[in-house]
């Protein structure tokens, strides 16, 4: 089959692109990077201001010495918009929606969820450096989704 020069070159460059993306996938699976959810707890939306966790979010310490951070994503907040927590502990963030589809993602590390009504998302992390680590809503939201940001300061272990 003849088949032009110009053509043969970019089904070529196709072909690479492709390896080189299904590459990227399988490289980023196997260094164990990229956290798809596995956590699958349901919750009542309607009710999170009623009782329970979510009710009184924040920071709670556990008897082993790490934390659990309770948290909520909504219409355009996370609430509690700062978290304190100390280096080198770990962290285990739980988080849900009252109202729609938001993200939470802390830049800088690779915690990073979509946070569904009716689910908590769960990720666990721990803090080497003490600083201030951004947080943002990587889902659209509605119209105040680029204001919807909070911050977790890690302040140096004692
Ligand atoms: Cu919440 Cu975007």
């Amino acid at each position: 089959m003849q088949v032009d020069r110009y053509e043969r070159y970019w089904m070529w460059a196709a072909t690479g692109m492709l390896a080189l993306f299904l590459g990227a996938i399988v490289v980023t699976a196997v260094t164990g990077s990229a956290h798809p959810p596995s956590h699958v707890e349901t919750i009542n939306p309607e009710t999170l201001d009623v009782s329970g966790e979510f009710s009184t979010p924040g920071v709670v310490t556990n008897p082993d010495g790490t934390l659990t951070v309770s948290m909520r994503a909504e219409f355009y907040v996370f609430q509690p918009g700062i978290v304190r927590v100390p280096a080198g502990r770990q962290v285990r963030f739980r988080i849900t929606s009252p109202d729609v589809l938001h993200g939470f993602q802390i830049v800088g590390t690779n915690v990073n969820l979509t946070v569904a009504p009716g689910y908590i998302s769960e990720a666990t992390a721990t803090f080497k450096e003490p600083g201030e680590y951004l947080v943002v809503c990587n889902e659209y939201c509605g119209l105040g989704h680029h204001n919807m940001q909070g911050s977790i300061i890690v302040e140096a272990a004692q």
